[in-house]
């Protein structure tokens, strides 16, 4: 990264818009897709599905409304991953339809297949008949054990970054945008959410057809579903929590700090412009903490926390509503776009609703982990804008785009002034609204719209450093928290062996404090030690997802095997990857650690998600994929 070469491109790229302003601009090209919108783009999906738990697929039609963007006869063509194609059809009016040639090339480790249909130059629709695989990387499909109710099969998908074309044939391209439409078909007992309006949906009568409609231009990996034994409760008039029945109300009442999250991010930013915003919540394989899928966030239930601690995944969530779904990364190499952006607005919500001191616990961690993957990153991988071309996507994703993207505009903000910097973001909210963007346009907007306003300003933010050099500039903000120097000093005494492990007066700790006590715990702390807090504070059976994690963590590194029991029983309910790869990840090791490693893996591997048992798989070098 840092040779002279580099330097100069680096010098030469040009500042200048190129903004995907009009939708018709061809989109940049996608390192991570085969479809050519630069020809022929799809600006619609409507999907006619039957949701099969016997058979684990979704088998029926999607068809797509197409548009040349420059005349021709070129095929078009669509990404796909493991998916079964009946038969392809072509029609100019959507009334006469005539079968059309398609070939399916050889499947991608990382891509997937091309899927090449020949369309006539003036057909408008290309209607295709297809099952997707019981393996589909975008889908979970649960056991009726492995949710709370344990009597139902429950499904869902998880698109992002590139797993939409696992369950769709779709220019599965964030550069891409369209509608959708959607007809599902499941047991009747059972009943569907879609990332998109079914008021019908809110009064949860249940018939196994059900219909939807995202009226707003999307990116495919903002297609969303779930299927299972799902209730609606209202928390207030536009947001609400889909949930099963026995967690619907400790869901609500968890995040029941929605609206007014809504409120805050309004005043900053304009509007909320999808009409709801309701809350998914999924059973605990779910692979993220949360995702941002228009209309309704999908959320993991280890943020319920029955405290409202770790409610600033929906105010990230929430905030994605802006950043991501409204101005959208064009390319998977600018996801900071997404998620540094995201960070920023989530913490700006945060310190309006829980205040200054919870955000600073908040952004101090965030900074630490950042470390983390610092100290273990190739430069590469630390610049903001990240080159991708011939990567998996999510191999390289780390808190570089989150926190590092989110200091940025935090020093911005320092720079300008606050007031200043709110008005540009909003400002570029609305300029850039329903349009997906590289990080050249941004950076082109940010210099006509803020830098070249007060070079007196501009010139203390490096911009360029900030978003094409590894690390983090000097004169970067430096997040503190006077919570968690005041946990340092009740811990050091204790640790000089100066005072009892009951002088540390926790009476008054929140979870984020917790969790910065044990990071800071040294190395080697031992397992007297260990045992000293478990007695004191009962660690060992904490129920706090993040506090069990941080306790684990150090359990595993100490050998303190009275925890044991509830390591197991952790990895073997939970599976949202952030908080069991670390878990596993630390029992490599050492040799027992990757005796225990494999024989905890053994039960929970069926239960983990497509995506995570890939990951799972690699840190312990078993299966072949990643
Ligand atoms: N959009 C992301 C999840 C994601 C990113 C999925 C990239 C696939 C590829 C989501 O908004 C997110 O960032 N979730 C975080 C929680 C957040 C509070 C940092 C997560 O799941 O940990
Ligand atoms: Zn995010």
């Amino acid at each position: 990264m840092k040779s002279i070469l580099a330097t100069l491109v680096l010098a030469l790229i040009p500042l200048t818009a190129q903004a995907s302003m009009d939708p018709r601009t061809p989109p940049p090209r996608d390192a991570h897709s085969y479809a050519n919108p630069q020809s022929i783009r799809v600006t619609h999906v409507d999907l006619d599905l039957v949701v099969s738990f016997e058979k684990k697929t979704l088998e029926g039609t999607a068809m797509l409304d197409v548009e040349r963007t420059v005349p021709g006869t070129g095929p078009l063509i669509l990404d796909s991953r493991a998916l079964r194609i009946a038969r392809i059809e072509a029609s100019v009016n959507g009334r006469a339809w005539v079968d059309v040639k398609h070939t399916l090339g050889g499947n991608d480790e990382i891509l997937g297949a091309p899927l090449s249909i020949d369309v006539p130059a003036k057909v408008k629709k290309v209607r295709i008949t297809y099952s997707t695989s019981p393996e589909a990387s975008g889908l979970q499909w649960l056991e009726p054990s492995m949710t709370a109710g344990k009597k139902s099969p429950f499904l869902f998908s998880q698109s992002q970054a590139i797993h939409a074309r696992s369950w769709i044939p779709v220019q599965d391209s964030p550069s891409v945008r369209m509608t959708y439409t959607a007809r599902l078909r499941t047991p009747k007992d059972l009943f569907a959410v879609m990332s998109a309006e079914n008021d019908a949906n809110l009064k949860g009568q249940r018939d196994g057809d059900y219909t939807f409609r995202m009226r707003q231009p999307i990116p495919a990996y903002l297609i969303a579903i779930a299927v299972g034994d799902i209730a609606f409760k209202p928390m207030s008039k536009r947001t609400g929590i889909f949930a099963e029945p026995s967690v619907v109300e400790s869901a609500a009442s968890e995040f029941s700090d929605t609206e007014r999250m809504m409120v805050v991010a309004e005043k900053l930013y304009g509007p909320y412009r999808w009409g709801r915003y309701d809350i998914l919540v999924l059973p605990p394989s779910f692979p993220f903490g949360g995702m941002e899928n228009p209309r309704v966030t999908f959320a993991t239930p280890t943020v319920i926390a029955g405290d409202k601690s770790l409610v600033s995944l929906i105010a990230h969530e929430l905030a994605h509503s802006w950043s991501g779904n409204l101005v959208t990364n064009a390319t998977w190499s600018d996801l900071w776009l997404n998620e540094g952006f995201t960070v920023y607005v989530e913490r700006r919500i945060v310190e309006e609703v829980y205040g200054r001191d919870f955000e600073q616990m908040e952004a101090v961690l965030g900074i630490q982990i950042l470390q983390g993957d610092l100290d273990r990153l190739e430069d590469r991988d630390e610049s903001l804008r990240l080159e991708l071309a011939g990567r998996d996507p999510e191999d390289s994703f780390s808190q570089v785009a989150y926190e590092k993207g989110g200091m940025f505009l935090r020093h911005l903000e320092e720079a300008f002034g606050r007031d200043r910097f709110d008005r540009f973001l909003r400002g570029y909210f609305d300029h850039f609204a329903f349009r997906s963007i590289t990080t050249n346009d941004f950076l082109a907007y940010l210099k006509a719209n803020l830098l070249d306003k007060d070079p007196a300003a501009a010139a203390k933010v490096p911009v360029e450093e900030w978003v094409f050099k590894a690390g983090v500039p000097a004169g970067a903000p430096k997040p503190q928290s006077d919570a968690f120097v005041k946990v340092e000093a009740q811990a050091r005494p204790w640790l000089d062996g100066k005072a009892p492990v009951t002088s540390i007066d926790t009476k008054a700790w929140t979870t984020q404090e917790w969790q910065h006590f044990l990071k800071f715990m040294p190395e080697g702390l031992g397992t007297a030690r260990m045992a000293e807090l478990d007695a004191a504070f009962g660690l060992t059976n904490r129920g706090n997802s993040e506090v069990a994690f941080e306790w684990l963590l150090l359990s595993i590194r100490n050998g303190y095997a009275p925890a044991d029991a509830r390591l197991e029983q952790y990895l073997v309910t939970i599976g949202r990857r952030k908080l069991i790869r670390p878990l596993y990840e630390e029992l490599m090791k050492t040799e027992a650690g990757k005796k225990r490693a494999s024989e905890i893996y053994a039960k929970a591997r069926p239960g983990y998600h497509p995506q995570v048992v890939a990951t799972i798989d690699s840190v312990l070098g078993t299966g072949q994929n990643r």
